[in-house]
C-alpha cells in the first residue's frame, strides 16, 4: 500500500465512509423495515410477506422464492432519474437476491414470496451494498427465519492502489492511470462471502487483498446492524 497515496476526500486505502448508521421499523405498514446510511448514500428496504405467490405458474412447490426489488429515486442523484425500471436496477434487483439466498431459510415458504422493497433515497456510490445491508435487516425484523444476516461493502483500486468502499468521485470520475476498479462483496458474519462483482481489472494478489478489507469492514457493518435490530422498539 503505497504511503503517499491520498484520496480526494482524505481518507486512509482502508478507511470506509462515515457516518455509517442504520434504523429498523422505518416504515410502519411492511411487515419489515430497516434503512442503511454510508457516508451520503441513504438505502430503505420494506419487506412484505411471506404471501402466497401470484401468478401461479410461478409458485415452486419446493421451497419460497426471495423478490428484491432495487429503485434509485428520482432525486437521489443530481442528475434526476427517469423512474422505473431499467437495465441496471434489474441486475441490482437479481445481484441482491443472490447476496441473500444463501442465508434466508426459503425451504420453509413452498409456493409463497418474500417480496423486499429497496429504495435509494440518496445516492453516492456503494448503493446495491447498502440495499442489501438494509434488506438483511428488514428481513430479519420482518421475522423470516435466516441462518445469519448478511453485510455488504465495496472494496477496490485507485490507480494502484487498492482501497476501501468508494464514493461516486472514485468510482466514476477517477481517470488517473489505471482509473478505478469497483467490487462490491458480501459477508456473513463468519466471513463467507455470498455475493461478489468484479468490475474493472485487479491482479490476484490485489483481489486478496480487498476481500479481506471489505471483510474486515464487514465485521463492524455487522455490529452496526446488530445494534439496530437490538433496539428495536414494539
Ligand atoms: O451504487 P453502486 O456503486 O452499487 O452502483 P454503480 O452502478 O456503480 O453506481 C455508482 C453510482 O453512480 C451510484 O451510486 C450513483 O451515485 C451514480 N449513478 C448515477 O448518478 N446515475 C445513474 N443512473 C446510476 C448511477
Amino acid at each position: 500500500m503505497s504511503k503517499e497515496f491520498k484520496r480526494q476526500d482524505g481518507r486512509k486505502p482502508n478507511e470506509m465512509r462515515r457516518p455509517i448508521s442504520a434504523k429498523v421499523g422505518v416504515v410502519p405498514n411492511a411487515d419489515g423495515s430497516a434503512m442503511y446510511c454510508s457516508g451520503k448514500t441513504i438505502a430503505i428496504a420494506a419487506v412484505y410477506g411471506p404471501k402466497k405467490m401470484h401468478p401461479q405458474h410461478s409458485q415452486n412447490p419446493e421451497k419460497g422464492t426471495l423478490r428484491c426489488t432495487y429503485n434509485m429515486l428520482s432525486f437521489s442523484v443530481a442528475d434526476r432519474i427517469r423512474p422505473g425500471p431499467n437495465r441496471r436496477s434489474t441486475e441490482i434487483s437479481k445481484i441482491t437476491e443472490w447476496a441473500l439466498e444463501p442465508v434466508v431459510m426459503l425451504d420453509k415458504y413452498p409456493n409463497r414470496v418474500v417480496d423486499v422493497y429497496i429504495h435509494m433515497i440518496q445516492a453516492d456510490a456503494g448503493t446495491r451494498c447498502a440495499g442489501i445491508n438494509a434488506a438483511a435487516m428488514a428481513l430479519a425484523h420482518a421475522g423470516i427465519p435466516m441462518k445469519n444476516i448478511v453485510s455488504s461493502i465495496a472494496a477496490g483500486k485507485l490507480d494502484k492502489t487498492v482501497v476501501l468502499d468508494l464514493d461516486k468521485y472514485e468510482d466514476s470520475e477517477f481517470k488517473e492511470g489505471e482509473g478505478s476498479t469497483d467490487i462490491p462483496m458480501t459477508f456473513t458474519p463468519d466471513g463467507k462471502l455470498t455475493h461478489i462483482q468484479v468490475d474493472g481489472h485487479i491482479s490476484k494478489e490485489q483481489l486478496k487483498e480487498a476481500m479481506n478489507m471489505a471483510r474486515e469492514a464487514c465485521k463492524e457493518i455487522y455490529e452496526v446492524q446488530k445494534q439496530a435490530l437490538k433496539e428495536i422498539k414494539e
